[in-house]
């Protein structure tokens, strides 16, 4: 039974993904670091500080504490003036509809994201009352692969991993549900072609009887 559905939240819910490339981009164009959209597919899902270990590992020089720092923190600020030009009506196609049919048959409803601005973007979709449950990069010690953030979500949410489903573009991300023991869609091209129990191009293709009806881990064939 499907009682909870954990959704990823940047590259599922909202196209901040986009917003998280073009920050990097920027950074590692102003350090003269060869950074591209297949290298960022690497940075869904997982922590700020990894991300920018990630970008880093093309730079032919080595950088202190305090250097990586600074560069992720200027990565952030690019990326916080890109949020701001979100709003209310900027949910990916697909995204609130499903929430609603989810709400309707009361499934209970939470994000699991390893961004420390997931509250502010919510609060910029304006989306927080159609939410049970918010676990992101502030309440955890582990991002994803860990499955620490949708431990923590379903434990929110009140129920058994079992009984939860996690939306996921990342392959951080699948790996984290399903070492959560919880069933995952996976949505998009960075995670077509890897284990999930479901695959769409996006949530608009993601029909809720479908997702309620995924069998439990133990009853597939
Ligand atoms: C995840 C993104 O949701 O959040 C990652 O997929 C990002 O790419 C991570 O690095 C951390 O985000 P933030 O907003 O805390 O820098
Ligand atoms: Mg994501």
């Amino acid at each position: 039974m499907v009682r909870g559905v954990i959704f990823d939240l940047d590259g599922v819910l909202v196209t901040t993904d986009e917003f998280h490339y073009l920050s990097w981009k920027q950074v590692a164009d102003a350090e003269g670091i060869y950074f591209d959209r297949e290298i960022n597919h690497r940075l869904r899902g997982v922590s700020r500080m990894i991300s920018l270990e990630i970008v880093l590992e093309r730079s032919p020089r080595q950088y202190t504490d305090a250097e990586k720092q600074t560069l992720a923190e200027r990565k952030n600020e690019i990326y916080r003036n890109l949020l701001n030009r979100l709003g209310p009506g900027d949910a990916l196609p697909g995204a609130l509809p499903l929430i609603h049919d989810l709400r309707h048959a009361g499934v209970r409803i939470a994000i699991g994201s390893s961004s420390k601005n997931t509250r502010y973007i919510i609060e910029r979709l304006q989306i927080g009352h159609l939410l049970d449950a918010v676990v992101d990069g502030n309440d955890i010690r582990h991002s994803k692969p860990d499955p620490e953030v949708f431990l923590t979500a379903a434990a929110r949410l009140g129920l058994p991993p079992a009984d939860c489903v996690v939306v996921e573009d990342a392959e951080a991300g699948l790996e984290a549900a399903r070492r959560a023991g919880m069933r995952v869609v996976a949505l998009g091209p960075a995670v077509r072609g890897l284990a999930a129990d479901l695959w769409a191009e996006n949530l608009a293709a993601v029909d809720c009887r479908r997702l309620l009806e995924l069998p439990a881990r133990g009853d597939r064939a």
